[in-house]
């Protein structure tokens, strides 16, 4: 498969930049024309951003499916699709190629159709990392059922929130999953969501680790099983239902500065668009290069680089069930060597923690095959970097820093692999049809004098093809929180930097989100989450520098009694976060007070609680708007 839209040269994107400034509707028409449609669209591009309402390719009819499916049947069929390399070394991988991946898809479409499952009907997805979840995803495309994966680390009450939110009728999930030397129950995890729920009509089990689950009569079935029917009815195929460009493809919640995760809506044809453009042109995909994304495909880097941009590019997918330090910390570089990987996308995370296992785990990997590198998830640190090239990429392999969010779908700002400058810890520029801009806090683009660097909000001012279209049954949360602190632009929540040249660095969220090891997480759900302990009173939660994890999560707690064990209490705290939220949100540290520095009317000052986590405890600015000052001194005191 060729891509007649892969920029060659850096004067081609500069070329493929203006035009698409020029004339996007132009611009985008031409890469779509080299995709199946069912129907050509009658509008390419209709958009305000006032409602919001964003339309691409209006009235063109077609199936993702098709395009990362059976386009490719002809010339690749026997050609891998995915590989898929399990959690544990010794267990055998699989290699699905374009043909046998097709035919499961079509397999389990049937099977949801035979469940019941309609075009438009949610569908929540919580499994690990198998080819299943790739398949189950594919097949819910195929039939027009919106996907809503949720990520395997979430817990009950987050899944139970997200069902409600979503109003799923079915769930595809599995007994269990395996993560590094962990077993995870998800069924139980499932079962224990619905308690209450009397929405979900079905369950469908797929088998991982044989863990022992309950299976409720009437509502759940196994994977095996109702394959099984329709294979002995010799089903193999299923034509693929036919969407419309704007129907919704997926649900994805990610977090906000609210309680409430939201449920980011993304739809079938512009997603698609934008993922192939930004994986080809940013990982400069060649033909039968193996292309390994570390990321769950519960997070949205899952479903654009493991899932849709790779598949409709027809290329070679690695799906790895495992993590980057089980059984050792070689075992990303093992994978590397097993499977001759081309390229390899991981976060910063990743790598900052493998750093600390020193050079002795990659000793012995020939990680020759690799040519091209990338992160994404969150800033990058210059030593993180100069590691990540000489002893992943042997200082001869690009490294692609993308950024992007949930909300945006694909890759936003990124060098393109060889082929654009890049600046260690610099997402330098934005790809084509992207119009970046830097505003101050009352929403006045900023511009630099000669060669400084300057820096503000991050905002973009026109739509790309897969930018959201709305937060799932609530529009006008779409709108307030991305639409609304400044006129006419999408806000991203990120502060940057930019240079000279134009170059973007991304300096972090500007809002009350963390980003905790690449995973957003909003303060404020945590917080819920704290307080739902019967103990607590009252706590406050801030971000404080993290070596490994980018950002950790610092809580203040006001506790109710005297005289507790803060060891216990903590445990406890640590326990419901756990179970509110799930593992991932658990505070790194938490600080027992007896008052939160408030201002006259009963707002946190988090700043001063930032500033303290951050160890800056000589430096807090001006606190003399504070109810009680005294709480300061003492949380100063009292700082872990
Ligand atoms: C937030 C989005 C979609 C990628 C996975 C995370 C931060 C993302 C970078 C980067 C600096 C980055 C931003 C953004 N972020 N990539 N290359 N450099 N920061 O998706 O959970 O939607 O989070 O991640 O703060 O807003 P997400």
């Amino acid at each position: 498969m060729s891509y007649p839209y892969q920029i060659k040269s850096f004067d081609e994107y500069k070329e493929a930049y203006q035009k698409s400034i020029e004339d996007p509707a132009a611009f985008w028409a031409d890469i779509a024309q080299h995709f199946t449609w069912r129907k050509k669209w009658d509008t390419t591009l209709n958009w305000n951003f006032t409602e919001p309402k964003v339309e691409w390719f209006k009235g063109g009819k077609l199936n993702i499916t098709e395009n990362c499916l059976d386009r490719h049947i002809a010339t690749k069929g026997n050609q891998p699709a995915l590989l898929w390399e399990p959690n544990a070394p010794d267990e055998h991988n699989r290699t699905l190629t374009y043909s046998m991946l097709l035919e499961k898809v079509c397999q389990f479409a049937h099977v949801l159709k035979n469940n019941g499952v309609k075009k438009g009907d949610r569908v929540c997805i919580y499994m690990g990392m198998i080819p299943e979840l790739a398949i189950a995803i594919l097949a819910c495309a195929r039939i027009g059922a919106i996907h809503s994966v949720v990520f395997g680390g979430f817990s009950a009450q987050s899944i139970s929130d997200r069902l409600q939110d979503a109003q799923a009728e079915f769930i595809v999930t599995c007994d269990g999953a395996y993560r590094g030397a962990k077993d995870i129950p998800l069924k139980n995890v499932i079962d224990d969501a619905l308690i209450g729920n009397k929405t979900v009509k079905r369950v469908i089990v797929c088998t991982r680790t044989r863990i022992p689950v309950s299976m409720i009569k009437g509502r759940d079935v196994w994977w095996e099983e109702e394959m099984k029917l329709v294979e002995e009815a010799g089903i193999t195929f299923i034509e693929a239902e036919e969407m419309d460009a704007e129907d919704p493809l997926f649900i994805l919640y990610t977090s906000g500065s609210t309680g409430k995760p939201k449920g980011v809506v993304h739809t079938c044809g512009g997603y698609m668009i934008y993922t192939n453009y930004s994986f080809v042109n940013v990982f400069q995909y060649k033909e039968g290069q193996v292309h390994f994304c570390t990321a769950d495909i519960g997070w949205i880097t899952g479903h654009s680089y493991i899932v849709y941009g790779p598949l409709s590019a027809g290329a070679i997918s690695l799906m790895f069930e495992g993590v980057p330090t089980w059984p050792n910390a070689g075992r990303f570089w093992d994978v590397i060597d097993k499977y001759k990987v081309n390229i390899f996308y991981t976060a910063p995370t990743a790598i900052r923690s493998l750093m600390g296992f020193g050079l002795e785990p990659l000793q012995g990997k020939n990680l020759s095959s690799l040519q091209i590198l990338g992160t994404v998830g969150e800033p990058i640190n210059e030593e993180a970097w100069h590691w990540y090239d000489e002893n992943a990429g042997k200082k001869k392999c690009p490294i692609v820093d993308t950024w992007w969010q949930t909300e945006n779908g694909g890759i936003l700002i990124s060098n393109l692999a060889g082929i654009t400058p890049s600046k260690p810890s610099w997402a330098t520029l934005p790809l084509p049809g992207l119009q970046m801009t830097l505003v101050d806090e009352n929403g006045k683009e900023v511009f630099a004098e000669g060669d400084e660097t300057v820096s503000g909000n991050l905002c973009i001012k026109a739509p790309w093809p897969s930018i959201l279209r709305t937060t799932y049954g609530d529009h006008e949360r779409c709108r307030l929180n991305y639409f609304a602190t400044y006129p006419n632009m999408y806000f991203t929540g990120d502060g940057a930097l930019r240079d000279k040249d134009g170059f973007y660095r991304i300096t972090g969220r500007v809002d009350d989100v963390l980003n905790v090891s690449g995973h957003r997480i909003g303060t404020a759900e945590v917080e819920n989450a704290i307080n739902m302990h019967a103990g607590v009173v009252e706590s406050a939660v801030v971000g404080y520098p993290h070596d490994i994890k980018g950002q950790g999560i610092y809580a203040y707690v006001i506790f109710n009694g005297k005289g507790i064990n803060e060891a216990l209490a903590k445990k406890d705290i640590l326990q419901t976060v756990t179970r509110i939220i799930g593992a991932i949100a658990k505070p790194d540290k938490i600080q027992f007070v007896s008052g939160l520095p408030k201002t006259r009317s009963g707002k946190i000052m988090r700043r001063i609680l930032r500033k303290i986590a951050e160890g800056e405890i000589n430096n807090l600015g001006d606190t003399s708007t504070l109810l009680d000052p005294g709480v300061v001194e003492e949380i100063k005191n009292g700082k872990i």
